[in-house]
């Protein structure tokens, strides 16, 4: 009997039960036992582990967040801690183990396959950066909230004439702030890959004001900074333990800065995890049912240290390395096509 470890470690998002009830579904089928690890790696490490049966995961599938805990536990931190996981993988007889995360987990991940340990991962995050792969689950899902909040902000916007700051999540890449600003029709997006110059917003702004549409709606991710204006972020905004900006921070910065600019009311509205929350769209669902049974099926194969990612209408192996090696930032083809609408 081939028995396998399934775990979810990083930020948690929409569709992460539905890739464990693949995973466990798709491997009764092949003849293997599922133990769910609890809290990401950590659970590796403490040995806090659970049997997953198929009863265990009956009616998960629309269920946001994840019933394996998350956790950001890095065993490559402490030796002791990576021991402790080894030891723990014999003690439970684990012939493979499933990781889903995003970079960081996916990383771990790459580093215990090149150690020897069998490994599949399965990326996931709502920010869609992780590399070698078109599209992670929970994207869809983050980008129909931030979607139907700037639909919601257009009215009150436009009845009061003002300008609306969205600050949506995406530190390092603005796949959500351009998804989710085209499709909700955003006046002005702002991302962490194109340092923004303020002088042009505030031209943007300005030019629709003065063609009579007195209200716009400024989409700007939570890792967007100024050019060259740093520091005139940092101290208004939260930062964390890395020194990296994080929520509000640049989206009360730019409401600020937008009213010194311009004779209008701005407010700010921080969507932060509520993008994260909630129940997956059909589309984050099937992605992560079809990812979930691709990693059973890699370990039926015995074709370990692959990451499980979706290329075109296709999901297709590719070896972890390869996922981990950078991450995806926002294509610019797409992101021209916002900039097309500035100013209108
Ligand atoms: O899931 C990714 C992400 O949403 C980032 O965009 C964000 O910076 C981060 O997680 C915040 O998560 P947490 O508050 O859980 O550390």
């Amino acid at each position: 009997m081939t028995t396998v470890g399934i775990l979810t470690g990083g930020g948690d998002c929409p569709g992460l039960n539905a890739v464990i009830r693949a995973v466990v579904r798709t491997g009764a089928k092949h003849g293997f036992d599922a133990i769910g690890i609890r809290d990401g790696w950590l659970g590796l490490v403490a040995g806090n582990v659970e049997p997953l049966t198929d009863y265990s995961v009956t009616g998960i599938l629309p269920k946001g967040g994840t019933i394996l805990g998350t956790s950001r536990t890095n065993p490559f931190k402490n030796e002791a801690d990576l021991q402790r996981l080894r030891d723990n993988i014999r003690k439970f007889g684990l012939d493979a183990i499933v990781a889903i995360g995003g970079e960081d987990t996916l990383g771990v991940a790459n580093k215990l396959s090149q150690l020897g340990i069998p490994v599949v991962g399965v990326p996931k995050t709502i920010d869609n950066d992780v590399a070698a792969t078109d599209y992670t689950f929970g994207f869809d899902t983050a980008v129909s909230i931030v979607t139907e909040a700037i639909d919601r902000l257009h009215t009150t916007a436009e009845s009061h004439h003002r300008i609306m700051v969205v600050e949506v999540m995406g530190r390092y890449a603005g796949w959500i702030a351009t998804m989710a600003g085209i499709a909700g029709g955003a006046d002005e997006i702002l991302i962490p890959e194109i340092p923004f110059d303020l002088d042009e917003v505030t031209h943007h702004l300005r030019v629709r004001y003065e063609r009579g549409k007195k209200f716009s709606i400024v989409v700007v991710a939570e890792g967007a900074q100024p050019k060259g204006m740093v520091e005139a972020i940092a101290q208004s905004a939260r930062t964390d333990e890395f020194g990296h900006v994080t929520l509000g921070g640049v989206g009360n910065y730019l409401r600020d800065e937008l009213e010194k600019r311009l004779d209008m009311e701005v407010r700010v509205t921080v969507l932060g995890h509520v993008q994260r929350g909630g129940s997956p769209t059909a589309r984050d669902r099937v992605l992560a049912t079809r990812f979930g049974v691709a990693a059973a099926d890699l370990i039926r194969d015995k074709d370990f240290g692959k990451m499980v990612a979706l290329r075109g209408d296709d999901i297709v192996a590719v070896p972890l390395e390869e996922a981990v090696a950078n991450l995806k930032t926002v294509d610019m083809d797409l992101y021209k096509i916002a900039s097309i609408f500035y100013g209108g």
